[in-house]
Formats: structure tokens, sequence, C-alpha cells
């Protein structure tokens, strides 16, 4: 079936994009535990983004789950499966000009190097909220940890599933230490040589 898929070449090229829009296009990865702040930092950046009218969307792991991958459970080979598929949506986006911002738990190394791959090491911006389980269980916005304590919950990131830490991510915030309006400046202070053309 492969061979017989021959890839269409467009004329319009991502550079041409980003012309009219009048920035680069590019990744932001955020990966952490569930209630880490990851998606509330997410959006703050998104709204200064927007503020420089630049051109962004947002993809969040409990939004897509609800779409896309919606015959998607919590077991490691469907955690990957939810990761590959973002990062070829991510892709597109990127290539069609747009900076994504991407909030996912993301837990395993092997999955966010995919990402890396797929949207090549120059578009990947790898941002790691890293919240101490104790804080996000003690915030527990959702509820989850509470009742993954109750084993009411099978494979909960940081209970009883693992999350591997990135070793060397772009930024880490932590966000015991950090404010929501200082992490946006240090995000943005980071990729504003990323946008300019
Ligand atoms: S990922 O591990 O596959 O990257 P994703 O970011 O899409 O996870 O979804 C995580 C969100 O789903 C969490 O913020 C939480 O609200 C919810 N959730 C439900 N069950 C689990 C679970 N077993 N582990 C982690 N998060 C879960």
């Amino acid at each position: 079936m492969k061979e017989n898929i021959i890839p269409h070449e467009f004329k319009i090229t991502k550079t041409e994009r980003a012309e009219i829009k009048g920035h680069n296009s590019f990744l932001l990865w955020f990966t952490g535990l569930s209630g880490s702040g990851k998606s509330t930092i997410a959006n703050a950046v998104e709204q200064e983004l927007y503020k420089q009218k630049i051109h962004t969307y947002t993809l969040d792991g409990d939004n897509v789950r609800k779409g896309l991958n919606n015959d998607l459970t919590f077991t490691p080979e469907d955690r990957t499966e939810n990761i590959r598929r973002i990062a070829e949506v991510a892709n597109l986006f990127v290539k069609a000009g747009v900076v994504v911002l991407a909030a996912f738990v993301s837990p395993y190394k092997k999955d966010r190097e995919m990402i890396k791959k797929t949207v090549k090491d120059v578009n990947f911006v790898e941002i790691f909220i890293d919240t101490p389980i104790e804080e996000c269980e003690k915030r527990d916005v959702k509820g989850l940890y509470a009742k993954a304590r109750k084993g009411l919950i099978n494979d909960f990131t940081g209970i009883n599933a693992p999350y591997e830490a990135p070793d060397k991510a772009t930024i880490t915030i932590d966000t015991t230490k950090v404010s929501v309006s200082e992490s946006v400046e240090i995000i943005l202070k980071a990729i504003q040589p990323k946008l300019e053309l």
C-alpha cells in the first residue's frame, strides 16, 4: 500500500506563508504532570502572542481527547498514539505558518523525541512545567488525584504510571517559585528571536 502513496509537491512554501503572516512558526510543547499548570501558562502565553498579532493555535490534552483522540485510553501504547497524532497535527499547523501551543502530559521521553523528529528540531521548543507532584495533588483542580489515590483511575501519571522528566528542556518552569505572568515573560523572551523573519 505505502509504496503507492506519492506525496505531491505544492508550490507555496513555509517561507512564503511566513512572509504574509510576518513571523516564523514553530511548536511550543508544554509537558508536565496533570494539574502542573501547562494549559494555564499556554493560555496566558497565547493571549500575549495574540496582542502581538501572532497567529497561534492551542492543542490541549483534555480537548483533543474529546474529539480527534476520543478512541484512546491512557495505556502507554495509546499515549504514544495520542502524541503521534498531535505531533502530525502540530506539524501541519506549523507548515501553515501558525505558532502552535500544545499542552500534553506526554510522560514518555521517546514520545517527545518523536515529536521533535516530526516537526524538526528547529521548530521544537520543549517547555517543562516542573511542578512537584505534591503540589499538583494539593491543587487537584479536577479531583483526579483523589480518585487515583482511591484506585478509581488506572495508569494515572505520577500515581500509578510514570512521568519521565526532560533532562534538558528548552525552558523549565517550577510554578511553586514562578508566577504565571513571570512564566509568560520567560517564554516570550526565549521565543522572540525565533519569531523574527
Ligand atoms: S498524555 O499522557 O497522553 O499526554 P493527555 O495530556 O492527552 O495525556 O491527557 C491528560 C489529561 O487527561 C489530564 O490533564 C487529566 O485531566 C486527564 N486524565 C484522565 N485520566 C488520566 C490518566 N490516567 N493519566 C493522566 N491524565 C489523565
